[in-house]
């Protein structure tokens, strides 16, 4: 165990599972104190399971991040769980589109952009005020290299990840004076349940996605999982209002 994060706090949403589990556990494993947040409880009291079995310290508290009165309470008990918040993951994201713009439907618009754009905005809302008292904070918000361009057959995700830029942009640049870095990582296409669903759905997927990447490969969870730490870590100091590709090269192209 190291300590690049003792004594600070950190809340994870979305996880439960793939890049938010392997980014909660990778906070705990550098010292910090963990909330868990996610709708799924079995799968986030797994992660919590799993940091307390490494030797770290996290907790589960469930939430549904496109919920204000949810997300008001999850911030609550965060801070009277651990007593303070320094850094905020906001991860929780849904995928769930398959066809071009025209043929898609309005609840599967509302769905990606509650969760995706309104979950974001109200994490952030609710978190900043912390932060605000505290004198600072760190947080990254989970968008995509569908936020950065365009990704057919996902035009709602990739309108809701283009918004999640906005919103760290315009918050960055409004809190840099208050000690609070707003940053966005944005992956290609990482081996994750997302993932797996899709390519299930349609196996050409596993390997058209392989070759958009010029590494060759997938990207694994904890390699978004090292990006975020970064960006939530004293070493990113001058850093806010980024939105960084960990994409195997794929953005180079
Ligand atoms: N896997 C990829 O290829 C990829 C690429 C780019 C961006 N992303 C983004 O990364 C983030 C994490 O994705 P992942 O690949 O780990 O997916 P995942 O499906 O493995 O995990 C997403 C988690 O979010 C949770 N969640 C969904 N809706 C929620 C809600 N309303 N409130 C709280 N939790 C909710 C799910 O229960 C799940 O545990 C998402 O924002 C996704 O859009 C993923």
């Amino acid at each position: 165990m190291t300590t690049r994060f003792s004594g600070k706090v950190a809340l994870v949403t979305g996880g439960a599972a793939g890049i938010g589990a392997a980014t909660a556990k990778a906070f705990a494993l550098e010292g910090a104190r963990v909330v868990v947040s996610d709708i799924d409880v079995q799968g986030g009291e797994g992660t919590v399971a799993a940091i307390a079995a490494a030797g770290g310290e996290a907790v589960f508290i469930p939430c549904d991040v496109s919920d204000n009165d949810a997300v008001s309470a999850l911030i609550e008990r965060s801070v009277a769980t651990w007593g303070r918040l320094d850094i905020a993951f906001n991860n929780a994201g849904v995928d769930i589109e398959k066809s071009k713009l025209a043929d898609g439907d309005v609840e599967t618009y509302d769905r990606i952009m509650d969760t995706n754009v309104r979950g974001v905005w109200l994490c952030m809302k609710h978190q900043i005020p912390v932060m605000l008292e505290q004198g600072g904070g760190a947080i990254v918000n989970t968008a995509s290299v569908a936020g950065l361009g365009a990704a057919p057959k996902m035009s709602i995700y990739s309108a809701s990840k283009h918004a999640v830029i906005g919103l760290t942009r315009s918050a960055a640049v409004e809190y840099a004076k208050k000690g609070i870095r707003v940053n966005a990582v944005c992956p290609a296409v990482i081996d994750t349940d997302m993932f797996r669903r899709a390519a299930a759905a349609d196996p050409r997927k596993a390997e058209m996605a392989v070759a958009m990447h010029p590494v060759g490969r997938l990207g694994q969870a904890e390699e978004i999982a090292e990006a975020v730490l970064y960006l939530c870590s004293d070493m990113a100091g001058f850093t806010t209002g980024v939105a960084l590709p960990v994409d195997g090269g794929s953005t180079a192209v």
